[in-house]
């Protein structure tokens, strides 16, 4: 299988369970996510950024409630790595720090925590809760796609809608093999 077919058979065998204490699939959050970036204009490199950006959920077969198991099954790195030497470095670093980019926001962007899903706050604390100021100043420092990764955040946050009619995996094909290296 090529990465792609690899990708669309994640999304549509393995993406059904419900998306991490929430009531939409996994399959349903990442074409929600893409479809904002895609809507907002985004590059095809965030648009697969935000498409893939939970990828990590969809292999590592822990079940999608291990927040309340205790665990923290640092999905972003099993994505990331997964996707290493297959796309860019944008890509990967929009998967590698959604959760770093959840915790910055919780302590940059006074509004955002209460924006966010009950089981989103949760894991927060599995996941090391906010930012001190000094992991603020060094994400900026230390990641040059940080900004970007924030961006992404910011639609995987919104692409919770229950029952939202959105363009299905494979309209991001064209999307995908732009941006593919191998
Ligand atoms: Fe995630
Ligand atoms: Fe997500």
């Amino acid at each position: 299988m090529t990465t792609i077919e690899q990708i669309f058979d994640l999304f549509n065998n393995h993406g059904g369970s419900l998306y991490f204490g929430e009531q939409v699939t996994e399959t349903e959050h990442a074409l929600q996510a893409a479809h904002l970036a895609r809507q907002a204009g985004a590059s095809n490199e965030v648009i697969a950024g935000a498409l893939l950006h939970d990828i990590g959920h969809l292999m590592h077969g822990l079940g999608e409630d291990i927040a309340h198991h205790g665990v923290d099954g640092k999905h972003e790195d099993v994505g990331a790595e997964w996707l290493e030497g297959k796309f860019p470095q944008v890509v990967i670093d929009c998967v590698r720090l959604h959760v770093a980019a959840k915790r910055y926001l919780t302590a940059t962007d006074p509004g955002y925590l209460e924006g966010l899903s009950v089981a989103s706050v949760d894991s927060l604390r599995l996941q090391g809760g906010p930012f001190s100021a000094e992991e603020v100043a060094e994400f900026e420092r230390t990641e040059p796609n940080f900004a970007t990764a924030i961006q992404v955040r910011r639609w995987d946050d919104e692409a919770k809608v229950v029952g939202l009619d959105v363009p299905a995996v494979e309209s991001y094909r064209d999307v995908l093999e732009a941006v593919l290296i191998a």
